[in-house]
């Protein structure tokens, strides 16, 4: 008889939840999209109980018509860094501070240069972005004290959604990775970090492997969606550690692309290693070893922007239509993709969005095209830290929302120049969810077996010589733009 695992992508734009059953076939999928609130320039924040109700509405919706018996485990992958705050009674504190938020400027710098880099890559292997956790706990301390002084459970985003599925306050080292309070290394919190930071560690949650179950869920849960109680919940992971697992890159010399809200790039790796003085994050992988990776702030947050805020459309198809093949690598507008600053590589929460090169006869469809290009330049200027660090990448896995447009995936493949593999699973972070709650179920024994077994390949994207050998040159180009605009940027 068949058996369901429910895989959970807890994204920035919207909740993606999968039923996959144990074969790694997706029977279902349901999206419920919720807010991103900007209260101030540079801040960006959620309400946890959207992410809650989207949940809950998903989950029915994705079970019509199942039967809900046959459910055995839950696996979520979420957005990482993000603080969500609880106080004695459960209640949520303050909004979810994203990942993307540029609001610790003060906090960075200081962690950065009076703790000293050097000093954050011995304790956490990592050095301090904007995004990540620990920045955030010290804007709290300095700005919100008396909301500060009420915390007793810090947690990430898919942390929260496993709380109220389990009652459990636990998180997987992957995304802990991301909070610049682990010792990625040896596994375990820092305990110079967590006293920088003011906090105590029964405010933090229990860790484990993201292959762990953390508990079943609750009664009362079983009863709201229809569920066996003996569903169990597993830790889960990052969404990038998640979408790995989900596009099957778990061994050293795999990559996975994301073109989702964010653009990442990710390199499993058996041994733990810095690269490039933390200009790359280390951190621990889904399947118990670990990670280098690298984070664009805005990827395909980029096209939504141009074409929903400034062009007024949705329809992504007719603009990407406008783009002939010949202007591929012949294009005379650049775009910085730095909406909301930028994390890797030049770490500045000051850096914006800008549009260079316009002439009497630019089209809209020239712009529209240096958008999709000024994020793959950026995603070409991480893989060049990565590769001077030693780490040769020859191929790569593409995942996320921006993945399902064959332009910006033409367009990667000849700026990175190097062949992309389109997964038949596009979903990977909540693919990647369902795989480790099967492996925790006990219904597969190895998870990097499995994730590669269930993980096919639909179509690979070459790059063409010409067409590469013009972007490279373009490529040259816009590596001028960020270091003639900086000064400008920090004064603005
Ligand atoms: C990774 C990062 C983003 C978020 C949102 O470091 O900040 O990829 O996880 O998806």
């Amino acid at each position: 008889m068949t058996r369901y695992y429910i895989g959970v992508d807890l994204g920035t734009s919207s909740m993606k939840l999968l039923l996959v059953d144990c074969d790694g076939n997706i029977k279902n999928k349901v999206s419920k999209e919720y807010n991103v609130y900007f209260p101030a320039p540079g801040y960006s924040e959620q309400a946890p109980e959207d992410w809650w109700s989207a949940l809950c509405e998903g989950i029915d919706e994705l079970l019509c018509g199942f039967d809900r018996s046959l459910v055995c485990g839950i696996g979520a992958g979420g957005q990482m860094h993000g603080l969500v705050v609880l106080d004695r009674d459960d209640n949520v504190i303050r909004p979810a501070i994203l990942w993307n938020d540029g609001r610790t400027y003060a906090q960075t710098d200081y962690l950065n240069n009076v703790i000293g880099k050097e000093k954050l890559l011995e304790l956490t292997g990592n050095i301090a972005f904007a995004g990540f956790t620990a920045p955030k706990i010290l804007w709290m301390k300095e700005n919100e004290s008396e909301k500060f002084s009420k915390i007793d459970k810090i947690m990430l985003p898919k942390d929260y959604i496993n709380y109220r599925l389990t009652g459990v306050h636990a998180s997987d080292l992957s995304d802990a990775s991301g909070m610049l309070l682990l010792d990625c290394k040896n596994k375990c919190w820092s305990k110079e970090m967590l006293e920088i930071c003011g906090i105590s560690e029964e405010k933090l949650p229990k860790l484990f492997e993201s292959y762990d179950v953390i508990g079943n869920i609750l009664p009362e849960i079983a009863e709201l969606f229809g569920l066996s109680k003996d569903v169990k919940v597993v830790a889960g992971a990052g969404d990038n550690a998640a979408a790995a697992i989900g596009t099957g890159a778990v061994s050293d010399g795999d990559c996975n692309i994301s073109l989702g809200t964010s653009g990442t790039v990710f390199m499993p790796c058996k041994n733990f290693s810095s690269a490039a003085d933390g200009a790359i994050h280390a951190f621990c992988h889904a399947n118990g070893e670990f990670h280098l990776m690298s984070c664009i702030l805005s990827a395909a947050s980029c096209n939504k922007w141009f074409c929903e805020e400034i062009l007024g459309t949705s329809d992504y198809r007719a603009e990407e239509e406008k783009v002939s093949t010949d202007a591929l690598g012949n294009n005379h507008v650049f775009f910085l993709p730095y909406l909301m600053g930028e994390r890797s590589p030049i770490n500045d929460t000051n850096a914006r969005g800008t549009l260079v090169g316009m002439r009497m006869d630019t089209t809209r469809a020239d712009i529209y095209q240096a958008v999709l290009e000024g994020v793959a330049f950026v995603l070409k200027e991480n893989m060049d830290i990565v590769s001077a660090a030693g780490v040769n990448i020859t191929h790569s896995t593409l995942c996320g929302g921006g993945a399902r447009s064959r332009l910006w995936r033409k367009i990667l493949a000849n700026t990175l120049n190097i062949p992309l593999e389109i997964p038949t699973t596009e979903e990977g972070p909540g693919y990647g969810g369902a795989i480790l709650a099967m492996v925790a179920s006990g219904e597969y024994e190895n998870l990097s077996e499995c994730a590669k077994k269930f993980v096919k390949i639909r179509e690979t994207v070459y790059p063409d010589p010409d067409i590469a050998a013009r972007y490279e040159e373009k490529y040259q180009k816009f590596k001028k733009l960020y270091p003639a605009l900086k000064d400008f940027f920090n004064e603005a």
